[in-house]
Order: C-alpha cells, then sequence, then structure tokens
C-alpha cells in the first residue's frame, strides 16, 4: 500500500521542461519546499525509514541534499557531512568524478568528516542517470575496506548497488 503522503509531494514538485536545456525534465522541488506541511511529510517519511538504522552520519548532495539532509540529520541525532562541488571545501579533501545528464561535474568530502565505522545515509533530491549518486557511494565507499549500499527512492522497493 503506497504512503498516501507520496502523492502530496509528487502533486508539489514542479515539472519545467526544458530547463536547464531542450529536453530535460527539471523537477523543481522549490515549490514543495512553499509548503511546509509537505516538506514536513517528505523528510518524516525519511526519518520513519532509517529511524532504527543506526544511521551515525548523512552525506547531503550539493544543492538539495542540503536541503533534506539536516532536517533528518538532526531527528536522527547524526552528524552531516556536506559533499560539495570542486573548490568550496576549505580542508583536505578527496574527490570523485561523474558525468550528469547536462555536462560533467566532481563531488568533493572533507578527510576524516566520514570515519570508516560510519552507517552513513546519502540524501539527494532526485536520481536522474544515478552519475551524481554514484560518485557520492564512491566517495563514501572508498573510506572502508567493506561495504554495500541500497537505493531507496518514494515508492519502489530498494534496488541494491553492490
Ligand atoms: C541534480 C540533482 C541531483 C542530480 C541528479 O543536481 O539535484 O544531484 O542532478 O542527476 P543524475 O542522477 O543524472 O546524476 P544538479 O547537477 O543540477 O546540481 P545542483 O543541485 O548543484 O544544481
Amino acid at each position: 500500500v503506497e504512503d498516501p503522503r507520496l502523492q502530496g509531494i509528487s502533486a508539489a514538485i514542479r515539472v519545467v521542461p526544458h530547463f536547464p536545456k531542450p529536453g530535460i525534465m527539471f523537477n523543481d522541488i522549490t515549490t514543495l519546499l512553499l509548503r511546509p506541511k509537505v516538506f514536513k511529510d517528505a523528510v518524516d517519511i525519511l526519518v520513519d525509514r532509517y529511524r532504527d538504522m543506526a544511521i551515525s552520519a548523512i552525506a547531503g548532495i550539493e544543492a538539495r541534499g542540503f536541503i533534506f539532509g539536516p532536517p533528518v540529520a538532526l531527528a536522527l541525532g547524526a552528524k552531516f557531512v556536506p559533499l560539495r562541488k570542486p573548490k568550496k571545501l576549505p580542508g583536505e579533501v578527496i574527490s570523485e568524478n561523474y558525468v550528469l545528464e547536462y555536462g560533467t561535474d566532481c563531488l568533493e568530502m572533507h578527510v576524516g568528516a566520514v570515519q570508516p565505522e560510519d552507517r552513513v545515509l546519502v540524501i539527494d533530491d532526485l536520481v536522474a542517470t544515478g552519475g551524481t549518486l554514484c560518485a557520492a557511494i564512491k566517495l563514501i565507499g572508498s573510506l572502508s575496506v567493506e561495504w554495500k549500499a541500497s537505493v531507496y527512492t518514494c515508492g519502489v522497493p530498494p534496488i541494491d548497488m553492490i
């Protein structure tokens, strides 16, 4: 049975055709943020789902993972680790390049922000090609010898990445 909150969340996301390039259907979550009840539903669904999974770190992907990640981190009592675009973090970083629907980019994380014993939940607003998420998983996975990753999205079963 689908969570009744998902329909409201889906309806609150504006789809903008041909942005930022022709052929791209841009899912704009800023319209969801204008509706506090729906924004809270989106955060609550994640908090409920991960509450009993001993999550110790939330890694938020720039930029929209910085919107949804911190409220989830606070509710779970986990630390928040920003995965940033290049040359934004002042300390020593590890980097991972990736291919986007519209270009290439790179994610960076501060060395030491995530420890091998951490259980990390990566948060972003959406998956398109999966390139960004794969880069985040590689960044975090490179810190530990033994690791596994699963992807949870609204309304479908988890997908095992490795
Ligand atoms: C968007 C989105 C995801 C990524 C998904 O970010 O917020 O991070 O693309 O695409 P993918 O699955 O094909 O990798 P964007 O690259 O627009 O960066 P921004 O949030 O900094 O604007």
